[in-house]
């Protein structure tokens, strides 16, 4: 029996018990047969949560490029690692083989270390979605910087704040990038935020749209230049396993954000292990995943764990709707893709436009669909499974954090029977327990409660950067010995997992908990809308009553909007019951979001309780031109 590979269920129970009974022996077994290092560990696993404090083969020195790429030339060298599909269809898609990453990590890994970059230096790290990207990922980790990719979607003001938080010394930015059919001017935003930024000392500069730019003498360089005169060879730094390897910032619910930091060993083992098993990933496979490198989901799914595993992942730079609502289905084609893995609300948008953008390409290539991200509705996971998957490909539904480093929660195709709605069971290694509000563990199943790991895995975040008691507090506090996610889930009679959203989502209403993703997934079933988003306002009597936001669809524009109100209080009452019916309905435009995709319910509860003197920072929303009208529209 392979504890690597995962491949029919009866083989997940037996492995995932083993994992559970002695979690060190298990993970021992993988990390020696599947990786390569330098020095050998002298503990498994050291961990107290109550510190918090979490050590992961501890002792044993490695790199982890050498396992993404050096160990792959021999095998593999002429083999694609990243497949570039760029943003205009009409320019060619790029095919990079192991050896020619290997090389291009080198000559950059050369060109940090002339510009002065040390081991354990941080490297903010602003780029679109172009090979560079992940190369200047991979030349951070050869030399041992610390890399910080700040998503090139955020505005100066908050990439200004990144870079302070970690005191990087040096930005690797483009002069521009493509998104569809606009042109963002990035060096513009790298210039405006390092107005507020002491500590950079260079900044190097990727061409790729040819726009003008102003290079500040002295600070600001061309990268191509500096490559072409770098040594395509460089030996890896030798890393600790638990030398910082990435900070990556999340949102807290208040406060500034985040700066989680992964360190190296427990990071690579454990994303390489669940790519393989989540994605059933076999050699001749092309995986590609939608996300952002500037998420962990585009960290751990596009480049640690596909590269670990000699995979090949593609990178795409543009956007679902350019040139027009095929382009992700075109690119499934034209690549063979086998493996897709996206967001829920990527679904969403694309179930909403003609099935013609679907149905005229060639998705028989497709083996396996997943999603990430939030909970994912049953109308959009059955359109997915209909529409792409054809019923034939199993949908993961993979539940995790930036925090957790990789996937905890998922189906693994083939073996676990799926249910749409459910990330199903834990992946081996992962102890869920689900909790109530007096901290006590609520065992059996049909029960529900808040979300939290018992055991550390390979992956979990080691610390806030410059703020370990941040980090204990939002983690390690609310229960005992415990890492609360922040979720609320519930366990069916099987023991699968429902991830019902965060548990700050929860409304009471009338003494009842009411959770809002059910909500919105029973309002989402009428056929005339095509998303909402339901916030708790203050009742007198009732304490809080709903307040929902909808999105039409193109075909419920022109109904009348009196009888859709009663219709969709008919669907909630027949899914849920009349105590979550909408006291209020507003029709509005589009939902603010943050660039992950995620509603900002703080700003649509302002809203609703008629408190918008101060909504606090929207500049980083997607789209923060709605805020004012639905602040015009609100009732
Ligand atoms: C939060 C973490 C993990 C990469 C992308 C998001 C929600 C994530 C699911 C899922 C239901 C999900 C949770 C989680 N979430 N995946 N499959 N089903 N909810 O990373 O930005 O750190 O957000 O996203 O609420 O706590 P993130």
């Amino acid at each position: 029996m392979s504890n690597y590979h995962i491949k029919h269920l009866e083989e997940y129970f037996q492995v995932y018990r083993k994992s559970v009974r002695n979690p060190e022996a298990f993970w021992e077994e993988i990390a020696e047969e599947h990786f390569v290092w330098r020095k050998r560990w002298n503990k498994v696993l050291k961990w107290d949560f109550s510190k918090p404090e979490i050590k992961w083969f501890n002792g044993a020195q490695l790199n982890i490029t050498e396992n993404c790429l050096d160990r792959h030339l021999h095998i593999r060298g002429d083999k694609t690692a990243i497949l570039f599909e760029p943003n205009d269809p009409k320019e060619e898609a790029q095919h990079i083989t192991y050896r020619q990453l290997h090389q291009r990590v080198c000559k950059m890994a050369n060109v940090l270390k002339d510009e002065g970059v040390k081991k354990g230096d941080r490297v903010c790290i602003y780029l679109p979605m172009i090979p560079e990207l992940a190369v200047s990922v991979l030349a951070c980790a050869r030399i041992g910087a610390i890399h910080s990719v700040v998503f090139a979607g955020f505005s100066s003001t908050a990439l200004a704040t990144r870079i302070n938080d970690c005191d990087a010394s040096m930005v690797i930015t483009s002069d521009g990038s493509f998104r569809g059919n606009k042109t963002i001017d990035l060096k513009g935003i790298v210039d405006e935020a390092l107005n507020h930024c002491q500590g950079i000392k260079t900044v190097l500069v990727v061409k790729r749209t040819g726009g003008k730019v102003d290079m500040k003498k002295g600070r600001d360089h061309w990268l191509q230049p500096l490559l072409d005169k770098a040594y395509a060879d460089y030996t890896a730094e030798i890393m600790e396993a638990e030398d910082p390897l990435f900070i990556l910032y999340t949102s807290g619910s208040t406060g500034k954000p985040k700066g989680m930091m992964h360190t190296t060993a427990g990071y690579m083992v454990y994303t390489a292990y669940t790519f393989k098993n989540v994605f059933q990933y076999r050699e001749d496979d092309v995986y590609w995943c939608t996300a952002d490198i500037g998420w962990i989901t585009g960290h751990s799914y596009i480049v640690y764990g596909p590269l670990a595993n000699g995979a090949t992942t593609v990178m795409f730079e543009g956007v679902p709707s350019y040139p027009d609502f095929g382009r992700f289905w075109e690119v499934v084609e034209k690549h063979k893709v086998t493996q897709f893995y996206t967001a829920p609300t990527a679904i969403r948008a694309l179930a909403k436009e003609n099935l013609d953008f679907v149905t005229k390409h060639d998705l028989s290539s497709l083996k396996v669909l997943g999603t990430v991200g939030e909970p994912i509705n049953e109308e959009a996971w059955h359109w997915y499974n209909d529409h792409v998957g054809e019923k034939k490909c199993p949908i993961v539904d993979t539940w995790w954090q930036t925090e957790t480093g990789g996937i905890l929660i998922s189906p693994i195709p083939f073996s676990t029977p799926t249910k749409p709605t459910y990330a199903t069971l834990p992946l081996p290694g992962v102890q869920p327990a689900l909790m109530d509000e007096n901290g006590n563990e609520i065992t059996g199943n049909q029960v529900d409660g808040r979300l939290c790991i018992k055991f550390p895995w390979p992956a979990i975040a080691r610390t806030i950067w410059g703020d370990h008691k941040r980090y204990k507090d939002t983690y390690f506090s609310a229960f005992k010995n415990m890492y609360f996610t922040g979720d609320g889930a519930l366990r069916d009679e099987v023991g699968y997992y429902r991830i019902t959203g965060r548990v700050d989502d929860v409304i009471i209403v009338s003494g009842h908990n009411l959770g809002t993703a059910p909500i919105e997934d029973a309002i989402n079933e009428h056929p005339a809308v095509a998303e909402s988003a339901i916030v708790g306002f203050p009742h007198d009597i009732k304490g809080n009553a709903l307040y929902g936001y909808i999105i039409l669809k193109e075909t419920g524009e022109s109904r009348d909007r009196e009888n859709l109100k009663k219709e969709i209080n008919q669907v909630i009452t027949e899914h849920i019951g009349p105590i979550a019916k909408l006291d209020k309905i507003q029709f509005v435009p589009g939902l603010p979001k943050t660039r992950s995709g995620k509603i900002m319910r703080r700003i649509l509860r302002k809203i609703a309780s008629k408190d918008t003197s101060n909504l606090g920072d929207t500049s980083t929303l997607l789209n923060p031109e709605v805020v004012q009208e639905i602040m015009d529209g609100a009732l």
